[in-house]
């Protein structure tokens, strides 16, 4: 069987990373609901059948994302339900997202963005071992170079972050030039992070991938998944750890700067043991480059 959350899938490689698992969480609903109740839960399994038919090859039968990104209520908090279903209507241009108007009707579509919306009834174990299964080292330290490989002056560099279409580009402040402009992760979050040196930039995504960027070569070097939702990461002072909040699962994962593997996962609780959401005030030291971020046509 594929391992559903792998999604080990390199920035570049266009490749599709097809996941057909079966979701198991549709049967078994109410045997014996009478009337109204009865009828929603036989909509849930055709739209869950629908879902597993026209979308789960993109985004995964359990909806954790894998070449397109996680649709679960949580992920989703910025994208307004009328949207969702114009975009699931319409596609997006210039991304893989086809547009199903001709294949489902405006109900389907409807049920489609009620069934998204809706949170999973048991979030998937996301520990040291399914955080270790995605890592993705895309270049080893000894492949990189000791110097940076641009003529820029390495201190005057600005990230810019294009929320809209998935971009960053980093740009030489002394000719305010763009240096290069790079594909990230779906919807990143928080800001990049930049290692005490400033050598390296840490992107965290809305899916809780984090990417870490080398300033001297201009490429990725390595990603990891380190939460199904994450709200920012911050590098300590060392710059020995990157650590990442997530609010899916309500964990604080540490992880190891240089190769992103994780040292430890941390489940945040309350006082009372409930579980709580880890809130978005991290930061990390001062950046010795500036960031500037620009929203990009909306959604
Ligand atoms: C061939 C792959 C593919 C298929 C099939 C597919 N999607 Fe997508 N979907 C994507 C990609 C890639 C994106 C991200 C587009 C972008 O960069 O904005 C996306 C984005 C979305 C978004 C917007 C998410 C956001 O946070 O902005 C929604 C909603 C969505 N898809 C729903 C669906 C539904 C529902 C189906 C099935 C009816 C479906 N998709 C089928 C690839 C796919």
């Amino acid at each position: 069987m594929t391992r559903p959350h792998r999604a080990a899938r390199p920035l570049h490689d266009d490749a599709m990373n097809r996941q057909l698992t079966r979701n198991p969480r549709i049967p078994l609903l109410c045997l014996a609901l009478l009337g109204a109740t009865a009828a929603a839960a036989d909509d849930t399994t055709a739209t869950g059948a629908l879902y597993r038919q026209h979308c789960a090859e993109c985004h995964s039968a359990d909806r954790l994302g894998a070449l397109g990104p996680a649709l679960l209520p949580e992920n989703l908090t910025r994208l307004k339900r009328k949207r969702a279903a114009a975009v699931i209507a319409d596609g997006r241009t210039a991304t893989q997202m086809p547009p199903f108007r001709d294949k489902l009707s405006a109900a389907q579509i409807e049920a489609l963005v009620a069934y998204i919306y809706t949170p999973l009834e048991r979030l998937p174990a996301w520990g040291m071992p399914q955080i270790s299964a995605s890592r993705i080292l895309l270049k080893r330290p000894g492949e990189l170079p000791g110097q940076p490989l641009h003529g820029a002056d390495p201190m005057n560099l600005f990230v810019v972050v294009e929320l809209g279409d998935h971009h960053a580009t980093i740009l030489d402040g002394d000719r305010m030039a763009p240096l290069t402009r790079v594909k990230t992760r779906f919807a990143l979050h928080g800001g990049p992070k930049y290692s005490p040196d400033g050598r390296f930039v840490y992107f965290t995504s809305r899916d809780g991938w984090v990417s870490k960027f080398d300033m001297h070569s201009l490429q990725f070097v390595a990603e990891v998944r380190a939460g199904i939702n994450a709200r920012n990461a911050a590098v300590s002072a060392d710059g020995r750890i990157v650590m990442v909040a997530n609010y899916l699962p309500h964990t604080l994962v540490a992880l190891d700067s240089e190769t992103l593997l994780p040292i430890r996962v941390i489940e945040v609780r309350g006082e009372d043991g409930t579980s709580s959401r880890v809130s978005n005030g991290m930061d990390s030291s001062p950046p010795l480059r500036q960031t500037a971020s620009r929203r990009q046509n909306g959604s």
